[in-house]
């Protein structure tokens, strides 16, 4: 159904406080969900994290799409959920991934220094095109380390 893809961006707040272990274990569980719930339902797409914020590119059927941000909306994790893009698309940028995960870390953020200031992405002054490239590239340099 490529007739009917839309892709979707947004970044939000993050809400999980607690040590480090318990910000890992939380985001461990929300990309366990995510990998089975998306591709069930034929979402694919990336999520990022730093300690302030997520952003997150979902594609796929605009039903299934929906649906999911509708959940995702509602969870008590994270909050001042903020769209910056939902489109119809042709083709999909996330093929190959349920939800990719890109953690910002430091040398990614030194690497993104064009998006990127002291307290990591400026994620809230970025256009959704431009978010979903950032995504996408991180995404691509993951897969390429973990193959190497
Ligand atoms: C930042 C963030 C991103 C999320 N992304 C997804 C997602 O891509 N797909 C999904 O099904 N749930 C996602 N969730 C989890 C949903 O909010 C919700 O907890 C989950 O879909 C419930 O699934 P379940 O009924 O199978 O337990 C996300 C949650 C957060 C906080």
């Amino acid at each position: 159904m490529t007739d009917d893809l839309r892709r979707l961006v947004y970044y939000s707040r993050n809400r999980t406080v607690g040590a480090p272990e318990a910000v890992d274990a939380t985001i461990r569980a929300i990309l366990a969900t995510s990998r089975t719930n998306n591709a069930r339902v034929g979402v694919t797409g990336a999520l990022m994290f730093n300690a302030g914020c997520f952003a997150q590119v979902l594609e796929g059927p605009s039903d299934a799409v929906e649906a999911t941000f509708e959940r995702i909306q509602q969870d008590e994790r994270h909050g001042d959920v903020s769209l910056l893009a939902y489109e119809a698309v042709a083709t999909r940028l996330f093929t190959d991934w349920s939800m990719a995960y890109v953690g910002a870390s430091k040398a990614e953020a030194d690497r993104y220094g064009d998006v990127a200031d002291t307290s990591g992405f400026d994620i809230a002054r970025m256009t959704g095109d431009r978010l979903c490239a950032v995504l996408h590239g991180l995404a691509l340099e993951e897969e390429a380390a973990v193959a190497a």
